[in-house]
């Protein structure tokens, strides 16, 4: 599966806010539009286009700040055309992968909806070990990143 994560610079900008998610699917993530918006004041989060050659096929945002070891998933979608094709499977790896190169962090959290069936099911075979619900109902799943990734 070729995919690849790119920077959402102005060539792909309208491409990732046109992605859309199955009407029961909109409560899981938010809107691609806000998150870019929220990019834009937050100097720590990193938003990616999910690519596979020149189309954009999904899209996620994270955290990795420089005096942390922890890193944050928390915006992952992939287009309602495209999945279960195993995009979601490869973006992830992807992600995992440059998480790892930035060289401090030691593990990696991500949030998702209980009932989200999917995430769950994505998150659990890259071994994201459940945590347990935060105060809003969220479940939070964690990854110790292999130390010789880091
Ligand atoms: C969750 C999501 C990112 C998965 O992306 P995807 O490209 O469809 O996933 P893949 O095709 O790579 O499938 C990965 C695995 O998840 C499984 N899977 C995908 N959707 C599933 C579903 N609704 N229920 C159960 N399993 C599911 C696939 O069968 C596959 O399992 P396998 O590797 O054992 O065969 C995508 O469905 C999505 O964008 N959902 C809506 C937004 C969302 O929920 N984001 C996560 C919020 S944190």
């Amino acid at each position: 599966m070729l995919v690849h994560l790119t920077p959402v610079t102005e060539a792909v900008h309208a491409l990732v806010t046109a992605l859309e998610l199955a009407p029961d699917q909109l409560s899981f993530v938010a809107d691609n539009s806000d998150s870019l918006e929220e990019a834009v004041v937050d100097k720590d989060a990193r938003p990616r286009a999910i690519m596979t050659d020149d189309r954009v096929v999904g899209f996620l945002m994270y955290e990795a700040p420089e005096d942390d070891d922890e890193a944050r998933i928390y915006r992952f979608m992939i287009d309602r055309k495209y999945q279960g094709k195993g995009y979601g499977k490869a973006a992830l790896r992807k992600v995992l992968e440059e998480i790892s190169a930035l060289g401090h962090i030691r593990h990696v959290s991500i949030c998702y909806a209980p009932e989200n069936e999917g995430a769950r099911h994505l998150y659990h075979a890259a071994g994201f070990i459940e945590e347990g619900l935060d105060e809003d109902g969220e479940m939070i799943a964690d990854l110790v990143l292999p130390a010789n990734e880091r």
